[in-house]
C-alpha cells in the first residue's frame, strides 16, 4: 500500500540504504548459522558483574542525576579520565577537546553533518568501514578510493588524490575494518607529511587500536601529527580521532568519543544537541565508575587473550581446509580478517552457498565505495566460540573446495 510520505521524501534519502550487514546480521539471529558476519564483540568478555556494579553504586550515589538531562558535551569526570588517558599513551590534551559521543557512529554522523557539502570529496581507503559510508552518503559525500595491501593503505597513491581537493582523508590505522591489516609506520608518516603538504586535514577512526595481540603499539596518526609539527605531544587540530567504549566494555553502552579542536568540539555539540540532546548520563556515569580506577587496563588484557585464541584458531582451520587458491589476511589484533577468492570467484554467490551450508561472512565488494573486490570476503573471529570456529570455517573450506574443483 502506497502511503501519502512516498512522494515527499527528500533527496538524500535516495542515498540512504540499509547497510549489508545490517542486513546479514538478521542471519546471525537463526540460531542453526554460524555466522562469521557481524562485527560483534564476543559476549563472554562482557565485564556483567562490574556494570551492574556500577549501576547501583551510580543509583545509590547519584541517582536523581544520572536520571536527568545532562550536557551535550558529556560527563566531565569522563572526558577528564579521556583526556588523562589519550595524555599517557598519545597526544595532550584538554576535557573541551573531547566530546562523548552515542557510539563513534554517531560521530561519523556528525562529521559528516558538520563537514560534507553535497558533491564534496572524502579520501577513503578501499576497502574502508561500510558505516563510515552509510554515514556519509546522505551528506552526498563522493569517495576517492585509495587502494590498500596487507600494510593498509597504499599512501604512495595518495598524492593523486589529494590534488583532487578533497575535505578530508578517512583511516583507519590499527586492525582495519574490514580487512584487518594495519598501516605501517612509514605509510603513517608519509600519510601524516602528505596531508599536512596538501593541508587535507585527516580523520583517524581507531576502534581496535587496543586490541593488538602481537608485535609493537605503533603511534597514532594524531601523535605523529603532532611530532612533525614540531608540537612534540600537543594536540595541533589536524587530525580528528575517534575511538569507542564498544570494544572495551560493551557496544551496549553506546559510548565513544571524539577527539577535535574546540572550535570543532562546539560545532559537533551543535549537532549532537539537534540529534539527541545529549548521550545517556546514566551509560557515560557507569562507564566511568568501571573504568575510574584502571579496570579497562586489566580487562582488555582478557579480551586480547581471547581474540588472539580465536585468531589463532581460525588461521589454523584455514590453513587446514581452504584450497590453495584462496588467500587471507593475518591480522595482528582486532576483530577481522580478509579473505581474497581467486578472481573468477564471487564472494556474494558463495555466499548464498554458504548460507545453505549454515555459515556466513560478509562479501567484501560493499566495502569498496566505487566497486571492485567482489572476490573478497570479511570474516569476523572475535564473536564466535572456538567450537564454532572449527566447525564454521571447515564448512567454508569444503565448499570453497568443491568450487574451485568445479572450475577445473
Ligand atoms: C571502524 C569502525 N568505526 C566505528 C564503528 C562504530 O562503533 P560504535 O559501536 O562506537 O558506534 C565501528 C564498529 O564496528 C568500526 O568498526
Amino acid at each position: 500500500m502506497q502511503t501519502p510520505w512516498e512522494y515527499r521524501y527528500a533527496n538524500r534519502t535516495q542515498r540512504m540504504g540499509s547497510s549489508v550487514i545490517r542486513e546479514l546480521l538478521k542471519l546471525t539471529e537463526q540460531p542453526d548459522i554460524i555466522s562469521f558476519a557481524g562485527g560483534l564483540p564476543a559476549p563472554e568478555v562482557f565485564p556483567v558483574e562490574e556494570i551492574k556494579q556500577a549501576c547501583i553504586y551510580v543509583l545509590d550515589n547519584f541517582g536523581p542525576q544520572s536520571l536527568q538531562y545532562s550536557a551535550t558535551e558529556g560527563y566531565r569526570p569522563l572526558r577528564e579520565m579521556i583526556s588523562r588517558h589519550t595524555g599517557r599513551y598519545s597526544v595532550k590534551v584538554t576535557p573541551e577537546n573531547i566530546l562523548i559521543t552515542s557510539g563513534s557512529q554517531q560521530a561519523l554522523d556528525f562529521i559528516g553533518r558538520v563537514f560534507i557539502n553535497q558533491g564534496d570529496h572524502v579520501i577513503v581507503e578501499s576497502p574502508t568501514y561500510l558505516g563510515a559510508l552509510q554515514a556519509w552518503n546522505g551528506y552526498g559525500a563522493q569517495y576517492i578510493a585509495v587502494p590498500s595491501d596487507e600494510n593498509g593503505m597504499m599512501v604512495d597513491k595518495l598524492e593523486e588524490a589529494l590534488r583532487i581537493g578533497p575535505k578530508f582523508i578517512y583511516v583507519l590505522p590499527n586492525f582495519q575494518n574490514p580487512s584487518g591489516t594495519t598501516l605501517s609506520l612509514e605509510r603513517r608518516k608519509l600519510l601524516v607529511e602528505l596531508a599536512d603538504r596538501y593541508g587535507v586535514p585527516i580523520v583517524e577512526d581507531d576502534p581496535y587500536g587496543q586490541l593488538r595481540f602481537e608485535g609493537d603499539h605503533l603511534p597514532s596518526l594524531v601523535w605523529l601529527d603532532s611530532q612533525y609539527r614540531g608540537d612534540n605531544g600537543t594536540y595541533t587540530g589536524n587530525v580528528i580521532y575517534l575511538s569507542t567504549f564498544s570494544k572495551l566494555l560493551a557496544p551496549g553502552l553506546r559510548l565513544a568519543w571524539v577527539i577535535a579542536p574546540e572550535q570543532v568540539i562546539r560545532k559537533l555539540v551543535h549537532a549532537k544537541q539537534a540529534a539527541d540532546l545529549s548521550t545517556a548520563a546514566f551509560n557515560q556515569m557507569v562507564a566511568y565508575e568501571v573504568a575510574k580506577h584502571g579496570f579497562l587496563d586489566e580487562h582488555v588484557k582478557v579480551i586480547r587473550a581471547t581474540y588472539k585464541e580465536r585468531r589463532d584458531l581460525m588461521l589454523e582451520m584455514m590453513a587446514e581446509t581452504f584450497p590453495p587458491e584462496v588467500r587471507w589476511t593475518k591480522p595482528l589484533g582486532g576483530m577481522f580478517l580478509w579473505g581474497i577468492l581467486p578472481e573468477w570467484m564471487d564472494a556474494a554467490e558463495l555466499l548464498n552457498e554458504a548460507i545453505e551450508r549454515k555459515v556466513a561472512f560478509v562479501p567484501g565488494g560493499s566495502f569498496h565505495p566505487n566497486g571492485g573486490g567482489t572476490n573478497t570476503m570479511r570474516i569476523n573471529f572475535s564473536y564466535s566460540k572456538p567450537e564454532f570456529i572449527r566447525e564454521g570455517i571447515a564448512r567454508l573450506g569444503t565448499l570453497l573446495k568443491e568450487k574451485v574443483a568445479e572450475r577445473k
